[in-house]
């Protein structure tokens, strides 16, 4: 079987980060989301793999994941030019997919669940497709879908008056009979080819579409609150200390830390857990729980928690201690010395800043 991961939309909620990073490809806990994903996908027995991207991200991509064999993939680049929506990424991935079943697999999602079985028992079923579903409690969020004694009867996208609470959460497998349910469809109010017309489509003649209900956390990485979640939940995950850089005898370390090699701490106090990126500079401050701090970020004088840093930022001088944000790449926040004491900001559009 094969496997296509879509991470050719425009990522508006995550904004500025995007503007400069696909989402797909953020750090949670140091590790760019896709990849989460792409374990996932390898760990399910999947190793060829299409990457659906657009025009502006895939050299990111390829720069970062290469031909995905320095991790046991085979990875092709297939671009989207506009996102046009998910079944008009799936019509494109046409020929890489020819005629096999396949996994479609969103790039900014992340689950606990082990999708080997999943995976296997519809590669041995005469199922057209099997679609992940998880309970939720805000259903109009959602493609929602209904299910009967196992087989998806309905889907409807982010209904005012939801007929279930079970969301489709972004994996799903399908036979080629997809392509004729895309073929099918027109774009909806917004524009895109939506894949709950082309999975309605299946059901209205006929199709056997089954639901696999899953209980795990999932998170889509589509926010601002929700890469701190997913970071939160990875972090809580650590289950040892790794410290391979260095760590003066001022500091102080509760809880379980992880700092990468040529990370220097000095006279701080490090709360896990946490992580700590290769060449960070840490003097005087305290790092709380949750919090991810990307390569070479310097933090001096200042308190942060549950938030993620990444590669190259600044924090310095802060008198407040910052909490739930997300700093991006180059960033620097700090105080000024002069009178009057003012805020002076230099922000990107769409940033967001609260100043207490
Ligand atoms: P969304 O999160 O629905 O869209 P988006 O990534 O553009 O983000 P936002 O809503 O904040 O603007 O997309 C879900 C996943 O599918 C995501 O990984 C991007 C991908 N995608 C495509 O690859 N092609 C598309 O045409 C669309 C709509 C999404």
């Amino acid at each position: 079987m094969k496997a296509i991961i879509l991470c050719a939309g425009k990522g508006t909620r995550l904004r500025p980060l995007t503007f400069t990073n696909a989402k797909q490809l953020i750090p949670v806990a140091n590790k760019p989301v896709i990849l989460y994903s792409i374990e996932k996908i390898l760990a399910a027995g999947i190793s060829e793999i299409g990457m659906i991207v657009n025009p502006e991200n895939e050299s990111a991509f390829r720069e970062i994941l290469g031909d995905g064999s320095n991790f046991g993939a085979h990875l092709e680049y297939i671009v989207q030019e506009r996102p046009m929506g998910l079944a008009h990424a799936v019509k494109l991935s046409k020929n890489f997919i020819s005629g096999e079943k396949f996994l479609m697999y969103l790039g900014d999602n992340m689950i606990q669940e082990d999708l080997s079985k999943f995976v296997n028992n519809f590669s041995e079923s005469d199922l057209n497709a099997s679609i992940l579903l998880t309970p939720v409690e805000d259903p109009s969020r959602f493609g929602i879908a209904v299910v009967n004694g196992g087989s998806i009867v309905r889907v409807v996208e982010k209904p005012q008056d939801p007929p279930s609470n079970l969301a489709i959460i972004g994996v799903y497998l399908f036979d080629a009979s997809i392509f004729e349910g895309i073929d099918n469809i027109k774009p909806s109010w917004r524009g895109e080819l939506e894949i709950t017309d082309a999975i309605q489509y299946l059901i209205s003649h006929g199709r056997k579409i089954q639901g696999h209900v899953v209980y795990g956390w999932w998170k889509d990485a589509g926010r601002p609150a929700d890469l701190l979640e997913a970071n939160r939940r990875v972090l809580a995950n650590l289950k040892n200390s790794r410290k391979l850089g260095t760590i003066n005898g001022g500091t102080i370390m509760e809880g379980y830390v992880v700092i990468e090699k040529g990370a220097e701490i000095v006279d701080s106090i490090i709360r896990g857990p946490i992580i700590v990126g290769e060449g960070a500079l840490i003097i005087n401050s305290y790092l709380g729980p949750y919090t991810s701090v990307g390569p070479k970020v310097t933090i001096e004088n200042s308190e942060i928690e549950n938030s993620i840093l990444l590669e190259n930022s600044t924090i310095r001088d802060v008198e407040v201690r910052i909490d739930s944000s997300i700093i991006g790449k180059n960033a620097t926040v700090s105080s000024i010395e002069t009178k009057p004491k003012v805020h002076n900001l230099v922000i990107g559009d769409y940033s967001l800043i609260r100043l207490s």
